[in-house]
């Protein structure tokens, strides 16, 4: 064994396949893992250019040290789902996995499928399966993001359950164990309690989880989230912001149906920023604010008369 290359040394069907498959993605632009909560903080902040709470870190953090899987939820635009990519990236030093979750997910989609032709051959064995995300995951050591996980299925969700729990993942058909081989292998869920269209989650599913609840941020924060993302010209001066704080935030308590996230704050300015430049600007102006405007937050023609009037009550009174 010894002088032979990593690929040569594998013995294994199954992980030859995950990592012929898969490692060159998970080690992507890999970086150290950031286990400190503090630490995590700064480099969400300058690598990510996430704003993210230490005792939410802390947190996530606890919990994966527990072996337990996390619930995001709250409602859409609130960062769920990059915080906890990040943060399962961080934790295990390697790019996540991440399942968009439907309601036809089920163990096939993530464990792992047969080839058709192979198997009619061969039969159901190591050399027709091919592996997919959460057992490469597993096999890989490092994280897995669940989004929107209200969109699949009870079934789905319980077997997600079971594996976190135990750390292992069955396949019967080959008659295989594989088992979790260091820490880097946590599960982030994210999922908007708001949206009715979905499945609710069962008692037994809520027990297990470490739920962590997102909202929108305050003001302060929503401005040096939406800072981090801009460029440096043209200038966006804070008259301009104030408005964007105060039509999101109006919005938010309204009754449209589509609220703006801190996500839609960030492409509004991104966007008027984006036309005062193309005018030739060096400033951002409210008239180019104004024109951003309805793009970004009339998501519905129902929402559009709220938002006009909205934007109507801050834009005017600012421009005249
Ligand atoms: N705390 C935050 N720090 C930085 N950006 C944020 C934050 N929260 C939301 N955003 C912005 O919102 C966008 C969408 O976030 P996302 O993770 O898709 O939200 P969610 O999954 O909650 O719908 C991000 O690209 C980012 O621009
Ligand atoms: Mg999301």
């Amino acid at each position: 064994m010894r002088g032979m290359s990593g690929s040569e040394r594998i013995q294994d069907v199954i992980e030859r396949k995950v990592r012929e498959a898969y490692e060159s993605v998970v080690l992507e632009k890999a970086r150290g893992r950031v286990r400190d909560p503090e630490r995590a903080v700064k480099v969400l902040e300058k690598d990510f250019k996430l704003v993210v709470d230490k005792r939410l870190v802390t947190l996530v953090y606890a919990a994966f040290l527990n072996g337990r899987p996390v619930l995001f939820e709250g409602p859409p635009g609130t960062g769920k789902t990059e915080i906890g990519e990040a943060l399962l990236e961080l934790w295990s030093g390697k790019k996540p996995f991440i399942l968009p979750c439907s309601e036809s997910y089920d163990e096939y989609k993530v464990i792992g499928d047969f080839h058709p032709q192979m198997a009619m051959k061969h039969g159901f064995n190591e050399e027709s399966f091919i592996p997919r995300p959460l057992l490469a995951a597993l096999i890989l050591d490092t994280g897995v993001l669940v989004d929107e996980v209200r969109r699949s299925n009870e079934e789905f969700q319980n077997l997600l359950l079971d594996i976190v729990d135990k750390r292992r993942i069955i396949v019967p058909e080959i008659k295989r164990v594989f088992r979790a081989r260091g820490t880097g292998f946590q599960v982030v869920m994210t999922s908007n309690p708001e949206d009715i269209a979905q499945n609710e989650l069962s008692d037994a599913f809520l027990r297990r989880v470490i739920r962590v609840r997102f909202s929108y941020p305050s003001p302060h924060v929503e401005e040096r989230i939406i800072r981090l993302k801009l460029d440096e010209k043209p200038l966006v001066g804070s008259e301009v912001m104030e408005i964007v704080m105060r039509v999101v935030d109006k919005l938010r308590s309204s009754t449209i149906s589509h609220k703006p996230g801190t996500a839609e704050a960030v492409s509004w300015v991104r966007l008027a920023q984006a036309i005062a430049r193309l005018k030739g600007r060096e400033r951002v102006t409210i008239e180019d604010l104004a024109e951003a405007a309805e793009s970004i937050l009339v998501k519905r023609i129902d929402d559009e008369d709220v938002v006009v009037e909205v934007m109507g009550e801050y834009l005017s009174a600012k421009a005249l």
